[in-house]
């Protein structure tokens, strides 16, 4: 899948939005994203710590999960993180990999006009899928 720039900007100005609004007091680390839904609607997401470390939620899954209860579907993802080429976790991409494997995943800072992108199915190849249901 190709994007235009436009959608490109527009996708890391809505994931530096989100980063902002990051709840990050443990790692210092904010991190924004914004999904790309298939009727053209932008969702974003930041990521959400927890005092009991596990439970922390990062912004891809966020960014999903609010496309998702307004019933879109992601087709491509931007995160934006204070250190560059800040890809997903592996728990993310094979989240990202649920809606459309070969996604493209734009990577971006904070501030900047570095812009990396790569293929969901190159960050994450042989992901998990029901044969069939
Ligand atoms: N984090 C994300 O939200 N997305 C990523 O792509 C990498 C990591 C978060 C989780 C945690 O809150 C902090 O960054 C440090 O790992």
């Amino acid at each position: 899948m190709e994007l235009a720039p436009v959608t490109i900007e527009r996708l890391v100005e809505a994931a530096r939005r989100a980063q902002k609004r990051a709840y990050a007091p443990y790692s210092k680390f904010p991190v924004g994203a914004a999904v790309l839904a298939d009727d053209g609607q932008v969702f974003a997401g930041c990521n959400v710590e927890n005092g009991s470390f596990g439970l922390t939620v990062c912004a891809e899954r966020n960014a999903v999960a609010a496309a998702v209860v307004a019933g879109a579907r992601p087709v491509a993802v931007a995160v934006v993180a204070p250190e560059a080429a800040t890809a997903p976790c592996g728990a993310c991409r094979q989240v990202l990999a649920e809606f459309s494997a070969s996604m493209p995943v734009i990577l971006a800072t904070s501030d900047g006009d570095s812009r990396q992108i790569d293929s969901l199915d190159a960050l994450l190849p042989g992901a998990f899928r029901f044969a069939k249901r």
